[in-house]
């Protein structure tokens, strides 16, 4: 379990050690960004994969969020403020849930602890600053270190999709993971 480490809010960005969140906007939209979406084996876990992206599906995508409680970000890294990936987090009002998700797309940003790091931030966001009870959050059983993510920060297997999804003629489960902010607030801190 992590403990709680750097969270500060600041003009509209979520601030770690290693790593801050912004809310995504369209000066963010760079052809990486675009590439990284289009990449079929960095999405292979994601059903992005499926989707041809483009400037113009991004933008749509940016004004989804627009009048809507959820929140879409542009992760970065702090020591350059390089954009290395994105967090989306579906507000549900009614129920006050988020379904958490991310993405780094950034090849030398991978396999650094980053994604935890901003997994963290968002959790903590979503839980203090948003106030939802429970985040929940999918995988593909196959993506080992998403796993590990979600482990990391408490998060309990409640689901298992038997053979849900389909990934290169591969029949693979789908699994579901959430915490309660009671949960979250009594890990170590
Ligand atoms: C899932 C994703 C965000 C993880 O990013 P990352 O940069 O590997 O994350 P981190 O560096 O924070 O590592 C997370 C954990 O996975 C482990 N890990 C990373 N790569 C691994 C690998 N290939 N095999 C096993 N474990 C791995 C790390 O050791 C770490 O575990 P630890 O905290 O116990 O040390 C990234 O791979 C990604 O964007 N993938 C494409 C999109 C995607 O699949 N999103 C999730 C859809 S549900």
């Amino acid at each position: 379990v992590i403990s709680k480490l750097k969270f500060e809010v600041a003009n509209g960005e979520i601030r770690g050690t290693g790593v801050f969140l912004k809310p995504f906007t369209v000066e963010t939209i760079s052809d990486e960004y675009i590439g990284w979406l289009n990449n079929k084996s960095l999405m292979r876990f994601s059903e992005q994969r499926l989707k041809e992206h483009t400037r113009e599906s991004c933008v749509q995508y940016i004004k989804s969020f627009d009048g809507s409680p959820s929140k879409f970000w542009s992760l970065h890294r702090s020591s350059d403020g390089k954009h290395i990936g994105t967090l989306s987090a579906y507000v549900n009002q009614r129920l006050n849930t988020a379904d958490l998700s991310i993405m780094v797309g950034d090849d030398t940003a991978r396999g650094t602890g980053a994604a935890s790091e901003a997994w963290g931030l968002a959790l903590q966001y979503l839980f203090t600053v948003v106030g939802v009870r429970k985040v929940v959050a999918g995988t593909y059983d196959t993506n080992v270190p998403m796993k590990r993510i979600m482990e990391r920060h408490g998060m309990v297997l409640e689901g298992r999709l038997r053979k849900q999804h389909l990934l290169e003629g591969q029949e693979i489960d789908g699994l579901l993971f959430g915490i309660f902010k009671s949960e979250w607030e009594n890990q170590s801190s």
